[in-house]
Order: structure tokens, then C-alpha cells, then sequence
């Protein structure tokens, strides 16, 4: 089985079923014997192709997708009720748990599906290939379109989800909030240590496998390329690719040494661009098989992203940058039905890079004399709260209520949301 052949049709396969669930769900790749209840889907003709975006062995995704959708459709007719049964069995939707895709007799993967992975693991230990069944609402009523306010409670669950730099700091709070409102979250990070420990933490009070610990760099592509492989491969896809790891190296324009301003620039701007890169790769292949399902990157951008930051330009123009980025990337990802935007939020003063004893802004701004007449870490504090008309800093709930709109939001994109509570308003 060659494993990027793999990674091209995992999110094939978890498109396909989200087409037919209309909802988030796992797809994870296996080995071993075919079940019988399994749908088989010889992919043969999507071999030997060279259209413009051919996957190597001339693998044309585009050809496979075709093939699987009408297999997939020829599956649902056979298991369609008639007579007095069919308009009571239409509101029952029967999905595949096993798909096994081969090139003739050449078995090429074999995917088990459920909504969450625990359902899947489950599957794969029992081999259990019965169907997947979906209750479908009958409400076409007046009320159907999305209206109620009850739907942002559900905006996330059983979605698959990417943090980088999701160890500490806003990245933590996000994770915290993705993975407590029912989705899988893939937390990334140059810390592994840090990302295994805060994953453990997680699913032992859930009581759920709610996060997966992952390394990452985001300004390495091998690093990012071997991450979304992993993803392809234990979940079939992502719904939501949260670009947050970030640096701050702050320093005078007329001081800052070039490795301290390439650094910045490399982590917060390069950085979002690769991750960008691989999740939209990942995302429109997923997308050949459910065309309907929207998807999102958000980049954690930052107030310093909307106007200058005194002796702070390499963050600032690293930032602003990210903003042309997300509104380019939305202007073409659209076509897959990618959304990009990015959130500003205010100074998260709670955190470590503010707060941390040691080497925290507040020790640092306080030693440097920065904030003046300032005798202690809480004048400083009192100092930036008093820049903000709402007279506090930013926390994650602030930002997780801002990724909740934008995901829910279907009819938004490249957009940059300023989270200051006042401090930035829109020009
Ligand atoms: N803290 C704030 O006040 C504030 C305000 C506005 C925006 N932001 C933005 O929020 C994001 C998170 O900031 P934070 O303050 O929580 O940072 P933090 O320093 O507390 O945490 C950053 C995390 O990213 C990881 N990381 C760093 N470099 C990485 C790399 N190359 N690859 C993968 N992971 C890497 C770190 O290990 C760490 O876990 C950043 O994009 C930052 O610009 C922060």
C-alpha cells in the first residue's frame, strides 16, 4: 500500500461521507482482509491518467472521486426501500462503515468510518461493518434554515481540527475550547512534550479521545507535509486549520539584528503560508467527494496585524502580512469551499508570553523602563489594560467566541475580526 497514495484517498473517502451524513465524521485507513458488508470501489480508471493534477503514477484524484461517488450512489439504490416502506425509510440514511478501495485485484486501502474516532476504533478492533445510521429531519417547516440560535452549540462537534502552537497560550485555550465542544483536535506543536501532556490532560477528563498530540514546525515544510499525512491517515481529513503558533521578538528599527526580524517573519508570516499550503491541499481533495461541506482556515493574527506597534515592526509587518495573505488565499480556496480568515485579538494578558514570571513583557517591559514611571509588573499590567476602552485584556474565550461565528458563518470570507475589546476599530 503506498503510503501518499494514501493520504490522497483518505479525504476522498471522508468526503464521500460527509456528503452522505452531512456531518463531520472519521474515515481511518486500515490493513488487512476485506469485510464482507464493505463497499468496494475499484478505482482502476483513475490510474494511467496525465491530467494537470496528476498525483504521481498518472492517480488523477479528480477521475477517483467520480468513480467513488457513483459507486457510492449505485450502493444507495440498491439499499433503497420501495413500496409503502420507502417514504417512512427516507428519513433513515444508511452510510457504509467499511470502504475499500482497489486497482484491480491490488487492495489499496481500506478506511473504517464513524462519526468520532472512538466509534471508529471501536469498528476497526470488532471489525464491525455494519451500517451507519443516520436520522435525517423531516422539519421542513419554516423554521429549517439555520435560524435558531441553538446551532452555535453544535457549530464544532465531531469536527476535525489543527492547532499549531497549540501547547501554550492562546493555542492551549483554543484547544481547550475545540476539544470541550466536541470536536478531535490535533494539537501541533514545536513542544511536543508540552502538546503530549496538555492532549493527556484532555481526554482523561473528557473521557473521550479529544486531542492528539503531534509534532510540528511551522516553518518547515517536511514537518508540515509528514503532519497533514498523519491526519489524512488516522482521520481522513480536517474540517479546521487554526494557524496560531506565533513569535515576538520586539526591537527598534534602527537596532534589531536581520536573524531577530527574519526569525519573526519566518514563524508568523512563512509560517501561515505553509500551513495554509498543506491544509487547502488536504481540504479540496476531501472536498471532490462532499463539494457542499465548507471548510476553514483561520489564521491568530493579532491587533499589531491592523495598526503599527512602536519598536515591534517585525511582528506588525509579519502580521499585516498575514492579513494580504488570508484575503488572497480566500479569494482562490473559495472554489473548494475553503474559507480564510483571521482573528485580531488584543494582548492576552493572562498568558505566558504577558505574564510568565521570568521572562514575561511585563518583567521585560518593566526591567527595560519601557512603560514610565512604571515600579512594578501590575503598574505595567495597569499601563496596557488602560490602553483598552473595555479595561482588560483579551482572554480565549474571547477568540473561541470569534471561531465559533466564523465557522458557523457560511457566507464570510478573508475577512480579519479585530477581538481588542475597543482598542482597534474598523476604518
Ligand atoms: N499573547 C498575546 O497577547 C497575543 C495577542 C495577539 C495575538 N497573539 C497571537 O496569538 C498566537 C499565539 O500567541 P501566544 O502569546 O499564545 O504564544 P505563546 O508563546 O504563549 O505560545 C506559542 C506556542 O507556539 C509554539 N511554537 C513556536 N514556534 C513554533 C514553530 N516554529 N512551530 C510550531 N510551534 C511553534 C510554542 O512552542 C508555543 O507552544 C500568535 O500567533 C500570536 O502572534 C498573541
Amino acid at each position: 500500500m503506498s503510503s501518499p497514495l494514501l493520504s490522497v484517498l483518505a479525504p476522498l473517502v471522508r468526503g464521500i461521507c460527509i456528503n452522505a451524513l452531512n456531518a463531520p465524521c472519521v474515515a481511518a485507513a486500515d490493513t488487512g482482509s476485506i469485510p464482507k458488508g464493505a463497499l468496494v470501489v475499484d478505482l482502476s480508471p483513475a490510474f494511467d491518467q496525465k491530467p494537470e493534477n496528476e498525483t504521481g503514477n498518472g492517480f488523477d484524484a479528480v477521475t477517483a472521486a467520480k468513480i467513488i461517488n457513483e459507486a457510492y450512489a449505485a450502493r444507495e439504490f440498491e439499499n433503497a426501500p420501495s413500496g409503502a416502506d420507502a417514504a417512512q425509510a427516507q428519513l433513515v440514511k444508511k452510510v457504509p462503515s467499511c470502504i475499500a478501495l482497489s486497482r484491480g485485484i491490488e487492495n489499496l486501502g481500506l478506511f473504517w468510518i464513524d462519526r468520532d474516532i472512538d466509534a471508529v476504533s471501536k469498528r476497526k478492533a470488532g471489525r464491525d461493518d455494519s451500517f451507519i445510521e443516520e436520522t435525517l429531519s423531516g422539519n421542513e417547516s419554516l423554521f429549517k434554515s439555520g435560524l435558531s440560535a441553538l446551532c452555535r452549540n453544535d457549530v464544532v462537534k465531531n469536527r476535525v481540527a489543527l492547532v499549531s502552537g497549540g501547547a501554550q497560550g492562546f493555542g492551549e485555550q483554543i484547544v481547550l475550547g475545540l476539544a470541550s465542544s466536541g470536536a478531535l483536535v490535533f494539537i501541533a506543536d514545536l513542544n511536543i512534550k508540552g502538546a503530549e501532556e496538555l492532549a493527556k490532560k484532555i481526554n482523561a477528563e473528557l473521557g473521550r479521545t479529544a486531542a492528539i498530540a503531534a509534532p510540528l514546525d511551522v516553518t518547515k515544510e517536511d514537518s508540515a507535509s509528514a503532519l497533514f499525512d498523519t491526519i489524512a491517515k488516522t482521520t481522513g481529513g480536517l474540517d479546521l486549520c487554526i494557524s496560531n503558533a506565533g513569535v515576538l521578538q520586539a526591537g527598534s528599527v534602527m537596532e534589531q539584528e536581520l536573524a531577530s526580524f527574519k526569525f519573526t517573519t519566518e514563524v508568523n508570516y512563512v509560517g501561515f503560508f505553509i500551513m495554509a499550503k498543506f491544509a487547502s491541499r488536504l481540504m479540496s481533495l476531501q472536498h471532490l467527494t462532499s463539494p457542499a461541506w465548507k471548510t476553514d482556515i483561520i489564521q491568530i493574527n493579532s491587533k499589531s496585524g491592523l495598526e503599527g506597534s512602536n519598536k515591534n515592526g517585525a511582528y506588525a509587518g509579519a502580521k499585516f502580512g498575514g492579513i494580504g495573505l488570508a484575503e488572497s488565499f480566500a479569494l482562490e480556496l473559495i472554489a473548494h469551499n475553503i474559507k480564510v480568515n483571521a482573528v485580531c485579538p488584543g494582548n492576552f494578558l493572562d498568558g505566558p508570553l504577558w505574564s510568565d514570571p521570568e521572562k514575561g513583557l511585563f518583567v521585560q517591559y518593566l526591567a527595560a523602563g519601557k512603560v514610565p514611571g512604571a515600579r512594578s509588573v501590575a503598574d505595567v499590567r495597569a499601563f496596557y489594560e488602560g490602553k483598552v476602552p473595555m479595561r482588560r485584556g483579551c482572554t480565549g474565550a474571547d477568540v473561541m467566541r470569534t471561531i465559533y461565528y466564523i465557522v458557523e458563518q457560511d457566507y464570510e470570507t478573508g475577512q480579519a475580526v479585530p477581538v481588542t475589546g475597543g482598542q482597534n476599530m474598523l476604518h
